[in-house]
């Protein structure tokens, strides 16, 4: 079974960014308790990181065939992307949509998800938790 998680926007900036909200745990040390418990699994999984919204969506184009599940932290995307949305239905690959933060619990443009509906779930709120959580979902739905 392979994974692939993707990041979106400012994710690469995890450990120096609002650590009040994000904490302090960097992307880099999330790749490898992701990695690790993983192993534990024994599912392959594949993480990466874009700025760019584009680049999002030509990663979950090219899952189909090639991984089981995507997790998906679509960062400030999450809220606006339409193309993201249009590509997770495209493909047919089950998403699980998860956020360090619970963005119920935060300002309002935070609440609505354009890609909930087309994920299998969401997990949100337990920080950098929220990956491996997202990990262990993905054997469920796969
Ligand atoms: C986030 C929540 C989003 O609202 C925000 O834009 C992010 C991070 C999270 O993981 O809590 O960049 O996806």
């Amino acid at each position: 079974m392979k994974v692939l998680f993707l990041n979106g926007p400012n994710l690469n900036l995890l450990g120096t960014r609002e650590p009040e909200i994000y904490g302090r745990t960097t992307l880099a040390d999330i790749s490898s308790q992701v990695r690790d418990r993983a192993a534990q699994l024994k599912v392959a999984v594949e993480f990466r990181q874009s700025n760019q919204e584009g680049e999002l969506v030509s990663w979950i184009q090219e899952a189909k065939g090639n991984f089981d599940v995507i997790v998906i932290n679509a960062a400030a995307y999450t809220h606006t992307s339409v193309a993201l949305r249009d590509a997770i239905s495209a493909t047919g690959v089950p998403a699980i949509e998860i956020h360090l933060s619970n963005i119920h619990a935060r300002e309002d443009f935070r609440h609505k998800s354009l890609i909930a509906p087309v994920c299998r779930g969401q997990i949100c709120g337990f920080g950098a938790k929220s990956y491996i959580l997202g990990l262990e979902a993905s054997v469920y739905v796969k």
